[in-house]
């Protein structure tokens, strides 16, 4: 009788999660896959092409031979381009040698927790929270300590409930602005005030600004613009959300110098380097005027998208809407109808063959909510706010 060696313990931590929350996903996707006609906006990605400046210069990269190994840490020439990007908007000076390469800022995060985060630390997540963190963090034996932020204050960021789940094991705290869900974008005052208490406390501050490209109002604050940000920031970023190239798996986390020193150790185990026509491709996405203005221009489509949903969820008396100042999602709240976003969204898939995610996949702030992807052209969110207050109504009714 053979006997069947174990799998490692980090493997269930790895595939916990709400299974409940992501279950109508899941069902929607099967039922398109049936035939059924759904009207998708679950997913977190961008339905815009990649601008053909970008494929264009993969292309050339390719042909051009760039398709051997490139250095563990990234290509000079792209660490180069995202230390100028950063430093630019963030008034800091950025060393190309802290900047890391990795494919895609999940990759990037889950590689800044291992070299960062001891097992049996804690690290401090925000409610509502991306959904891989808490995994990410189980997976290397830590422990997630969540704090909520309050959806009657616009999901704000509230340094004093941070400051309180402080204990002598937290290592590090994370951050995600503009935010997905919530759509949030932090105020510079409470990001300055964070930076300088993860210092004073010797704390990383991981800081996850995949939507600092798409600012719909006001403007995004990095923690690496404070002034006691330096230290213990690692901003953690990537071209999937800004130029539509979640595929292409190309992101980075611009640390310390020990931090990224430690990251190129882990990834010459690890990932052994990016694909030399991606990075290539990065550059023209971060320095070609062509796709710098089509990235803007994706912004504008998005922040449209935006205001057509949002007022046409204006008419509704029993559902309303965070309005987004940034990222792509906008959070229904559907308290108004007595149900959780779960059987609302399990309801809405039935009734309006609509697809959303619970706001319950993301944590207990969320709970009540509905994630709504702007993942469509003005006419089809318009649409689809029209099939939102249609089942409120008669959800409501049912209460
Ligand atoms: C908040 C947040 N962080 C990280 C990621 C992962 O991005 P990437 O495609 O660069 O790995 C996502 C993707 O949806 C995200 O929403």
């Amino acid at each position: 009788m053979p006997i069947a060696p174990p799998l490692a313990p980090m493997v269930a931590r790895l595939e916990g999660g709400p299974a409940a929350a992501w279950a109508v996903t899941l069902r929607g996707e099967a039922e398109k896959r049936r035939g059924r006609a759904i009207l998708d906006l679950g997913v977190g990605d961008p339905d815009f092409a990649t601008p053909p400046v970008i494929v264009e210069a993969m292309e050339r990269a390719v042909r051009a031979g760039r398709t051997h190994y490139a250095p563990a840490e990234g290509e000079p020439a792209l660490r180069e381009a995202i230390a100028r990007t950063t430093a630019a908007s963030t008034g800091t000076a950025v060393d190309p040698a802290q900047v890391h390469v990795f494919p895609g800022a999940q990759a990037a995060l889950f590689a800044t927790l291992m070299v960062t985060v001891a097992p049996g630390d804690e690290v401090i997540v925000l409610d509502p929270v991306y959904t891989t963190y808490p995994r990410c963090i189980l997976a290397i034996g830590a422990v997630p300590v969540t704090v909520p932020l309050d959806p009657a204050e616009g999901f704000a960021l509230d340094v004093g409930r941070i400051e309180a789940a402080i204990t002598p094991k937290t290592r590090a705290v994370m951050i995600n602005s503009p935010g997905n869900p919530t759509g949030a974008v932090f105020e510079a005052a409470a990001i300055d005030a964070l930076a300088a208490l993860c210092t004073d406390r010797g704390l990383w501050l991981v800081s996850d600004e995949v939507y600092a490209g798409l600012v719909l109002d006001g403007s995004h604050h990095s923690p690496l613009a404070s002034p006691a940000g330096a230290a213990t920031t690692i901003v953690v970023n990537s071209l999937s959300k800004s130029h539509a190239m979640t595929g292409w798996r190309i992101g980075w986390a611009v640390a310390p110098l020990p931090v990224a020193k430690a990251l190129r150790s882990l990834s010459s185990s690890l990932l052994y380097g990016v694909n030399q026509f991606v990075q290539d491709a990065a550059v023209t996405a971060l320095t070609d005027p062509v796709a710098i203005a089509a990235a803007a221009a994706m912004t504008t489509r998005i922040r449209t998208r935006r205001d057509a949903f949002v007022q046409a969820l204006a008419t509704s008396n029993t559902v309303r809407c965070h309005v987004p100042q940034g990222g792509m999602f906008v959070l229904v709240d559907v308290t108004g109808t007595g149900q959780s976003g779960i059987d609302f969204a399990d309801g809405l898939l039935d009734q309006e063959a609509m697809v959303v995610v619970p706001g319950e996949a993301f944590g207990a702030a969320s709970a009540r909510h509905l994630r709504v992807g702007l993942m469509a052209e003005p006419a089809t969110l318009i649409d689809a706010a029209s099939r939102l207050s249609r089942h409120a109504g008669r959800s409501g009714a049912q209460r």
